[in-house]
């Protein structure tokens, strides 16, 4: 039914290097290559180079970058510096937004900065529990893309993946229900349709996904992948996670 799908993996502050690439090993050897389907694990910075190079079939991405080519930025990494270590990179986490105090104005800086490079941005948004229990789910949604895409254009539209994780779901066991997710992706498919017409920009959903429930976000229109935390940690449920993709690309 469908055409294609990111299933991808946010490691989190988990795994060391040697961990890492057991888990890379293990993913790769549960999974069939299909067409359309791509896979992507983000560990940490520490992991990357254990990881570099394992197997085709697990494409890697890093879970943040500075903005700044090179300087005085103590505990920061330059896009460059993941060069030939990451062709992916996720920008605006929520974690990193609430957390480290990440403004939009910092998360459309790197999204810039990563592009430059040559990377494949992620770029995560998505509403508090109280910005969607007062219906500012998707004034929020609008103007975290807006704020982060306004400086994207011509192919460099090619290379933006947006992640919708609503902050209630994440790490809460409360996935968001399809519909709601739906709802919010299809607004987010129009307005990125506006943005860059005639491309289809990924949009990933995330927040609490599990192999019981995979198989039916992957099943609406607008969902176009995954961006998985915790069920991303363990080969087993990552590789049901990404079958339930498969079964869809092939049916
Ligand atoms: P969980 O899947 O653990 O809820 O985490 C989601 C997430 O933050 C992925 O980036």
């Amino acid at each position: 039914m469908k055409r294609e799908f990111v299933i991808a993996g946010n490691w989190k502050m988990y795994k060391t290097g040697a961990e890492a690439r057991e888990l890379v090993l293990a993913l790769a050897g549960s999974f069939a290559a299909v067409r359309g389907l791509t896979v992507v694990v983000f560990p940490p910075f520490t992991a990357l180079e254990s990881v570099r190079g394992l197997d085709p079939k697990v494409r890697i991405g890093a879970q943040n970058v500075f903005y700044e080519e090179q300087g005085a930025f103590t505990g920061e990494v330059a896009p460059r510096m993941l060069a030939g270590l990451a062709e992916y990179v996720l920008v605006g986490h929520s974690e990193r937004r609430q957390v480290f105090h990440e403004s939009d104005a910092d998360v459309a800086r790197k999204l810039r900065a990563a592009l430059a490079a040559g990377l494949k941005p992620v770029l995560c948004l998505g509403e508090t529990l109280p910005e969607r229990e007062s219906n500012a789910t998707l004034s929020k949604v609008d103007g975290q893309l807006d704020a982060a895409l306004a400086g994207v254009s011509g192919p460099e539209w090619g290379s933006v993946l947006v992640a919708y994780e609503p902050i209630w779901a994440i790490g809460t066991g409360r996935t968001a229900t399809p519909q709601q997710a739906q709802e919010v992706h299809r607004h987010l498919r129009l307005r990125l349709e506006a943005m860059a017409p005639s491309r289809r920009v990924p949009i990933l959903y995330g927040g609490s996904v599990k192999p019981e429930n995979s198989l039916d976000l992957l099943s609406q229109e607008d969902i176009d992948g995954l961006l998985v935390g915790g069920a991303s940690l363990k080969a087993e449920s990552f590789s049901a996670i990404i079958n339930s993709g498969s079964q869809l690309l092939r049916s």
